[in-house]
């Protein structure tokens, strides 16, 4: 293996004919190689809440170091607010941490139910129902929708819970061309009407590239085919729109959505999961969904500090302009790299050619108080790893240029 960082494509490919004991030996063996070269990039140990400078504990050094965070989703620096704080300690009291069970034998909370309508509220929806995880919630559309006679045609971008729950699913499945309107209405023709039902997968904003979806055209194509829009907007919420709603917000396409999903692990800088849609469907899903129906009640702490979360990005709006100023700023210093796309939201990719060894290049970041996330194979295809960039509201134009000199410095 050439490269220092997991190279796993090599390792699948050379791991094809082996048994799972095999298998498992030598990759244990292979990370404990990379792990005495001080490889940094992977599981690093934070001891803070995440924030522009966030503590890490170093296994290199053995010694807690203060990093700049710019690998972070806590776009909107929730996972510092004093209330999001006072809200988890007062419900906790009051409910416990969590139900420990499905909601179907084990129940909710007047704060699940006033969660569920408070994003019904934000997503222009009849009604809600909350997942364990982002994952779980995009992977239960098409398994539990996309059944047989059914078309799934999604952009070819999509996460890989969207990409799970298709092949898990009994209908068919076909991707377009990212972004391409063109490509989505030409194999909608192909198909002549022949399914029973159409879906049409796209996500508001796009987790690896950082570009939104063209999602009004993406609504009027819908529409003229009689499609059901499932829009995956993990990263809009709180990031775009005028008032942080998301990507239909952005697009002024409010209540032409069928089902959005999204996900408090982003903005909400904590976990868990929701789709939001008709009452037939929403009600539909609490008894068909297998990831719901077989998966325990988010945790009600999680819940307090959403539904905290929720009323700080309606009462303090000036955070997602401050996001923005604070995204734009990063790229007209980073513009001249291969940055993937104009940023749209809270993240920015620059592309790293291929002969760069990345996780070389992530420990030297590291060294240099730097925490970004890189990213290769298997979250992106082999010949586009990246340095993926996230920014938070309350980064210093100073630490903007930090990053931009070291960034300079390590890749011009
Ligand atoms: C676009 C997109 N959809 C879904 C998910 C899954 O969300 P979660 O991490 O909350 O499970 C992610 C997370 O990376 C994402 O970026």
């Amino acid at each position: 293996m050439g490269k220092t960082g997991y190279d796993l494509k090599e390792f699948q490919i050379k791991s094809r004919k082996k048994n799972i004991s095999e298998k498992a030996k030598d990759f244990y063996e292979h990370c404990s190689i990379l792990d005495e070269k001080g490889n940094l990039n992977f599981f690093r140990e934070i001891v803070s809440p995440q924030d522009r400078i966030t503590k890490i504990y170093d296994k290199r050094t053995k010694s807690v170091k203060d990093m700049l965070m710019f690998g972070s989703n806590n776009y909107l620096n929730l996972a510092t607010h004093p209330k999001v704080f006072e809200s988890i300690i007062r419900d906790v009291k009051k409910y416990g941490p969590g139900i420990g069970g499905p909601p179907v034998l084990n129940g909710y909370t007047k704060l699940h139910r006033n969660l569920e309508d408070k994003l019904s509220d934000i997503k222009k929806s009849e009604s809600t129902l909350l997942y364990s995880s982002g994952y779980s919630a995009n992977f239960a559309i098409p398994e539990t929708l996309n059944t047989r006679g059914d078309v799934f045609i999604y952009d070819q971008l999509s996460h890989a819970s969207l990409i799970d729950g298709l092949n898990k699913s009994s209908g068919s499945q076909q991707k377009f061309l990212h972004n391409s309107t063109l490509d989505l209405q030409r194999q909608i023709d192909k198909l002549d009407g022949q399914y029973k039902d159409l879906f049409i997968g796209v996500e508001g904003i796009y987790s690896m590239d950082g570009d939104s979806s063209p999602l009004d055209k993406i609504v009027e194509i819908s529409k003229k085919n009689k499609a059901i829009l499932v829009l995956d907007d993990a990263h809009g919420l709180g990031t775009v729109g005028q008032t942080g709603k998301g990507t239909a917000e952005m697009y002024n396409v409010e209540g032409d959505i069928d089902l959005t999903i999204g996900t408090f692990s982003k903005s909400m800088a904590m976990a868990g999961g929701f789709i939001s849609g008709s009452k037939e469907l929403i009600n539909y899903f609490r008894y068909f969904s297998r990831p719901y129906f077989f998966s325990a009640t988010i945790p009600t702490l999680t819940v307090s500090g959403v539904l905290a979360g929720l009323e700080i990005l309606e009462a303090e709006p000036e955070r997602i302009s401050k996001l923005k100023n604070n995204v734009n700023y990063a790229y007209s210093l980073l513009k001249h790299f291969d940055v993937v796309c104009v940023p749209e939201s809270g993240i920015l990719s620059i592309l790293i050619p291929t002969h760069v060894d990345i996780t070389n290049l992530n420990r030297e970041l590291h060294e240099k108080g730097i925490f970004v996330n890189t990213i290769d194979y298997p979250a992106v295809p082999l010949d586009k790893q990246r340095i993926r960039i996230s920014f938070m509201t309350n980064h210093k134009k100073s630490d903007i240029e930090t990053l931009a000199e070291i960034i300079t410095e390590l890749i011009s």
